[in-house]
This record gives structure tokens, sequence and C-alpha cells, in this order.
């Protein structure tokens, strides 16, 4: 963190410019010794606004420390777009100077017009950000009479938005485009379903209004893990629904928690993991280029684009990721140094889960079991199945599942 003995004041601005700040936020930009903003932001400073101003350089966040620091002990303001803390530049604000160095003027941010326009509880409208970040996140978001605002990027991302609900089987949803919220200008640009949608030039400063409709023959996905199989594109290495729920609860994700998920297969575990909450974050390691390639796409279909994937094989590929709160070994137990490099990793509280189906890798299990405590268990899945004219069991491999939190204390100091 910068020293910046001033405050920086930090108000929030809306379509409807200068007309539309209160006398406090008037009165912070006209006493400032310089504003920071957007080009767009700066523009709607009236001339009695007699400041220096300084636009944001691209790209933004690292130029944000040296240009603070530059202005360091001047009276400085940052023009926001509407309410700074609402994914805003209040963030990178707060991370750099600290929120004690911060005073903040709010204005209505786009999603409260939106929701004001639309009639909708604002808490009850789940909110995507397309800005700076792939639109395949809404994927993850998407159920059955849910609504939804994405944050547009510009004007070309209601046709993404349209053409990714078709492309998930949520065609039949209605879609609203509110340009100019707040401002003189402000307009409904389009409304229709994603399967009628004629992409049609419109104003970069827009939101799009979802009310979600699943198609009658689309798969459904609901909210906790253990996705149907059929989500997945694989090759017969996934770790299968029933075992797959099992396994996530064993893990037992909270927002924010980093995954490191060794042999990922078809990467169901890390994409579940990070579908539980937008903060979760994972890395997965597959040594098989084609899987890998596979990983990446089944990630973006089912919203987690940003999950990381590794190409290579561990313990190596391992080498200077991320410490995780959480390892997950799906592949390569037998790799010589593999476990002892995953549990190394963890910190304190930590936890591993290993999953296995041969006897070679279960005696690796037994033993750090032996060693370690945790849970050791056998996962035996039955799928009834037609016998003749009547109904049988059909069994799968037997799972062994060794789960295990890292004791506190110094290195060594754990019940061996
Ligand atoms: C049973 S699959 C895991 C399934 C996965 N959990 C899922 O649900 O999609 C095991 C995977 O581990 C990979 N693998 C095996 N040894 C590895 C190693 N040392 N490093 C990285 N990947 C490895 C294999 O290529 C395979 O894709």
């Amino acid at each position: 963190m910068i020293s910046a003995p001033t405050p920086v004041t930090v108000v929030g601005i809306g379509a409807d410019g200068w007309d539309g700040l209160p006398e406090e936020s008037r009165a912070a930009l006209r006493d400032a010794d310089a504003v920071i903003g957007g080009p767009r932001q700066l523009d709607l400073l009236p001339p009695e606004c007699a400041v220096a101003r300084v636009p944001w350089p691209s790209p933004l966040r690292p130029a944000v420390p040296g240009l603070l620091a530059a202005y360091a002990g001047r009276r400085l303001a940052v023009l926001a777009s509407g309410d700074p803390f609402f994914h805003g530049i209040g963030r990178t604000l707060a991370e750099v100077l600290g929120p004690d160095t911060l005073r903040v003027l709010p204005h209505p941010s786009s999603v409260a017009y939106a929701c004001a326009r639309l009639g909708w509880p604002v808490e009850d409208t789940a909110v995507i950000s397309a800005v700076g970040r792939p639109v395949a996140a809404l994927a993850a978001a998407l159920h059955h009479g849910r609504r939804l605002v994405v944050l547009s990027a510009g004007a070309a991302t209601p046709g993404e938005v349209a053409a990714l609900l078709r492309d998930r089987g949520y065609g039949p949803s209605r879609l609203r485009v509110l340009e100019q919220l707040g401002g003189a200008r402000e307009r409904v640009a389009a409304d229709g379903t994603a399967d009628g949608w004629a992409p049609a030039p419109g104003d970069p400063l827009n939101v799009v209004a979802v009310e979600c409709r699943r198609a009658p023959d689309a798969l459904r996905l609901g909210a906790v893990p253990g996705l149907p199989d059929e989500a997945y594109d694989h090759d017969g290495q996934l770790t299968k629904r029933h075992v797959r729920a099992v396994t996530l609860a064993a893990l037992a994700p909270a927002p924010g928690e980093l995954l490191w998920d060794v042999g990922g297969g078809s990467g169901a575990i890390a994409i579940e993991w990070m579908r539980t909450h937008p903060s979760c974050r994972a890395v997965t390691v597959e040594r098989d280029p084609v899987r890998a390639a596979r990983i990446a796409a089944n990630a973006e279909r089912l919203g987690v684009p940003g999950l990381r994937v590794v190409t290579g094989a561990a313990p190596a590929a391992l080498a200077g990721l991320p410490s995780p709160d959480a390892v997950f070994v799906g592949g390569g137990l037998t790799a010589a140094g593999l476990l002892d490099a995953c549990w190394d990793a963890l910190p304190a509280g930590g936890r591993l889960v290993a999953n296995t189906v041969t006897l070679e890798s279960e005696a690796l299990l037994a033993a750090r079991y032996r060693r370690h405590g945790g849970d050791l268990v056998r996962l035996g899945v039955a799928h009834a199945a037609p016998v003749g004219a009547f109904t049988g069991w059909r069994q799968a491999m037997p799972v062994t599942q060794w789960s295990a939190v890292k004791p506190a204390g110094p290195p060594g100091a754990d019940q061996t």
C-alpha cells in the first residue's frame, strides 16, 4: 500500500453527469487539485470545474499505484461510474491506498437503475459483469425463472448474451437492453427472446436484463455439485456423478478458496468447485494435452472460463503454482513424490482428497491414512439395469477415497 495522508475523494457519477450530482460531490470535484477518471467521465465535468483532469492510462490496474503516488499529499478526486464499490474502481483504490484513506460519495449503480425500471428486487437479481471478463461466466448463473442483469462491455455484449443463451438451451429467455440509464438518452433499446434476437446497433453504455427460460429439451443443471455426466464432454476419464458429489462434499469449497485438481481428466471436480461460488478459483493439472483442451472447453461451456489449465505431469507441473486451500488427486497417485508434493503445498487446515480405483494406489492411500488419519472410505455405486425381462444392479468399480485435513503446527508435527 502507498501512503496518502490526504484522503482521496471518490465521486460516483451517472449518465446524467454534473446535473445529477449532489452538492457534496460537486464541491469535492471543484475543490480538488486534480481529478482522475476515464475520458468519458472527465468529459462530463463542466468548464466551471477548472481542475486538472487526468485520464486513466490503459491498462488501468498497473498504472494506479504510480499515478496515486504522484499526487500524494494533494487534494485528489477520482471519478467513478455509478457506485464506485460495485464492480468499479473502488476495489483497486482500497487495495492500493487502504479503505481508511478513501472518502466515497456513491451514485446509484446501473443495476440499481435497471432494477428500479424493471420493478425487480435487487436482492433477487444476479449480476454478471462482462466488463473485462468473458461473457461465458454467465452460463454458471443460468437457472429457469432467475433474473439476471449483465453489465455490458459495449454495444456487442447483448448479441453475445443472446448467442450464449441459445447455445446453453436458454433460447426462450427474455432479454431487454437498457441504455444510458439515468441519463437524458435512457431507453429500452431492444426487447425480445434470445431465440429471436436480431443484432442491432446500440449504445455501448448498456446493461442486459435477462429473465431465464430453459428450453424444454435442454439439460437441467442444478446449483449444487453432482451435475449429470452428460453435462461434460469426456473420454471416460470423468469422476462420475455420485462419486463427484461425495468428493466435492469432502473438499468443502468456501468462497474465495483455491483448489488444485491434479489429474484433471475432464475437469469436472475443478469446474464444480468453481461453480459453488463466483469467487472460488481452481487450477487443474492434466498431462494429456487433448484432455487439457477438453477441460478448457468444458469450463467455458459450464460457466467457469477462469479455470486455469496446466498441461503437464504432476508433481513437476505443480511447481510455482499459488498455494492451495484444498487439493484433489484424481490421477497420478503412483507418480513418485506426487502425494508428498500435494500435502506439503497445503497450509495448516488445508484439505486433501484423493480417489482411486486401483489396488496399487489404494495401498498408498491406506499408508497415508495410517500416518495422517482423516477418513478412508470405499464408495460403491450400483445402477439398476435390465437383466433380461427383469432389473438388476450393475456395480461400478468401487472407489477408495482418502480425505484429511492438514494439522496445525510445525512441519513433521502430524500424527506419524
Ligand atoms: C480418472 S481421471 C480424473 C477424472 C477427473 N477427476 C474428472 O472428473 O474429470 C485421471 C486423469 O489424471 C491424468 N493423470 C494421470 N497421471 C497424471 C500426472 N502425473 N499428472 C497430471 N495428470 C495425470 C490422466 O491423464 C487422467 O486424465
